[in-house]
């Protein structure tokens, strides 16, 4: 009796380790799954460059065609107009003048979002139509205090060839025609991407 006892104890000491190896190599194939650790030359990204890009952006908001949309209103009496939200599908051209090269559009939307002063929450993504960036973009996603000589907003990503972009850009007034509301802005955005 006193030789069995051990046996038992051993094999059962072997089984439940063996059970627990299953359970480890188990669990490690379920983990790969979804989850790999990737060598980034296989999506060719070799050396990040710098880009600087200067576009101007146009705020159409009146006559038949506008580019922007008033698709909420402020619902409270608010001298920053706090709470509208308006749609975009403003044109990105070269120069200042409408009638120049389209390189693309900015599509998203913008809010009033501060009480204090007129400021803009910006969302909206650069499309791209010209060259080597036709159909890539980048999203900017910021704030944007539109009577500030300067406003900075971030480059939050991209696609296309601008996959893992970040960087900012700034935005400048060129025109705001009060009677109308139009406006034209000078974007500079400098994006860092492979
Ligand atoms: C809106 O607010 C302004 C100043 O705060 C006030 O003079 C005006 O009477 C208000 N208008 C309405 C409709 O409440
Ligand atoms: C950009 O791409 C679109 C869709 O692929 C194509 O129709 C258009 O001709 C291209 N534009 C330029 C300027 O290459």
């Amino acid at each position: 009796m006193a030789r069995i006892l051990p046996v038992f104890a051993t094999q059962f000491i072997v089984l439940s380790l063996l059970s627990s190896f299953a359970l480890i190599l188990v669990q490690g194939e379920d983990d790969h799954d979804f989850d790999e650790a990737m060598d980034r030359d296989l999506l060719g990204l070799k050396k990040e460059k710098l880009s600087h890009f200067k576009l101007y952006w146009h705020d159409i908001v009146s006559g038949k065609n506008p580019s922007s949309i008033g698709v909420v209103k402020s619902p409270v009496n608010s001298s920053t107009l706090f709470g509208f939200v308006s749609m975009i599908d403003d044109p990105l051209t070269e120069k200042p003048e409408l009638s120049s090269k389209l390189l693309g559009r900015a599509q998203g939307f913008y809010a009033s979002a501060s009480q204090q002063e007129v400021g803009l929450l910006m969302a909206m993504n650069f499309h791209f139509i010209q060259g080597k960036y036709n159909g890539s973009t980048i999203t900017v996603l910021g704030r944007n205090p539109v009577f500030n000589k300067v406003r900075e907003m971030p480059v939050i990503g991209g696609s296309g060839l601008f996959r893992f972009a970040r960087g900012y850009v700034e935005a400048r007034t060129h025109t705001f025609t009060a009677s109308t509301g139009d406006a034209i802005v000078e974007y500079n955005a400098y994006v860092l991407h492979y």
